[in-house]
């Protein structure tokens, strides 16, 4: 990572999942990125999916994106060990939900699938969880170095791209997302000048996520995780403060709100 620091810490959010357990895994082979706190809701999740061969530190801590009190734990115990050191200068969301097979929600077809239960859950995770990231992790980023708040969104939350319509929650929450994203940003000019706070459209790639919906998705279109992982880590390497606020995909193109 050329834009970072020698010995950055970096944070992955999410880090069982499809494109954080890849993220994890390049950062941990990444010289300059000397530790990784990895947070996730199941920590065996984490260990079984992220490559933890090499010489990075690194901690795991377990957390709840839709719980505040356990967002507000992990901060609290992340400040106990963060050190000028290794300063935080890449904090990464990388979680969501498109649907949940165990509990029956699955992306609206039509406005006559819509659910006050499954908007609830959707946006705790989507919308509401990254800006209470936000709230508890920009007060460890550095005043007086560049650092990138980076969270997973997807085009879909464009609504000038929206032509399809359908995936009423999922749309919305990261419409919602992108918004929370740029009041924060403008917010942080005051006090965290050097912090570059983005969404992150990944692709199409190959997790969970987007297993029951990508039959139609043509293999050159079909990224894998770490391809993704490379793409935005590549991203995030490039922004600059100027570019904070917006919603940028894969290739560095800026997506439309
Ligand atoms: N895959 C795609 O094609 C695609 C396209 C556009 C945007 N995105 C976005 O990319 C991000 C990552 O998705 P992915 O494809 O890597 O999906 P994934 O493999 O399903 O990973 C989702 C992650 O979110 C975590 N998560 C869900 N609910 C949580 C909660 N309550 N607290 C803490 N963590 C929670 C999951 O944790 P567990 O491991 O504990 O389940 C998992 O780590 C999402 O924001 C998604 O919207 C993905």
């Amino acid at each position: 990572m050329k834009s970072f620091l020698p010995n950055f810490h970096a944070v992955i959010f999410g880090a069982g999942g499809g494109i954080g357990a890849a993220m994890a895994s390049q950062l941990v082979a990444t010289p300059n990125c000397s530790r990784l706190t990895l947070m996730g809701r199941n920590i065996s999740k984490i260990q079984e999916n992220v490559n933890t061969n090499g010489d990075t530190d690194i901690q795991l801590l377990q957390a709840d994106i839709c719980d505040e009190k356990s967002i507000a734990h992990v901060a609290a115990q992340f400040g106990e060990y963060i050190n000028n050191d290794a300063p935080l200068q890449l904090f990464v969301n990388a979680s969501g939900i498109l649907h949940d097979e165990e509990n029956s929600l699955q992306p609206e077809r039509s406005i006559r699938h819509l659910s006050n239960e499954a908007f609830q859950k959707v946006f705790a995770i989507n919308s509401f969880g990254p800006a209470l990231l936000i709230k508890h992790f920009l007060p460890f980023m550095p005043r007086d170095q560049r650092s990138v708040f980076g969270s997973l969104s997807a085009r879909v939350g464009s609504i000038s791209d929206n032509k399809i319509g359908g995936w009423y929650a999922y749309r919305a929450s990261k419409a919602a997302h992108n918004m929370l994203i740029k009041t924060a940003s403008l917010e942080a000019r005051m006090k965290y000048n050097q912090a570059v706070i983005v969404g992150l459209h990944p692709g199409t790639v190959a997790t969970n996520l987007s297993a029951p919906f990508r039959g139609n998705v043509s293999p050159e279109k079909l990224f894998t995780p770490s391809q993704s992982a490379d793409y935005l880590l590549g991203v995030m390497d490039n922004l600059t403060i100027e570019q904070s606020g917006s919603v940028f995909a894969w290739d560095g193109q800026e997506i439309p709100a």
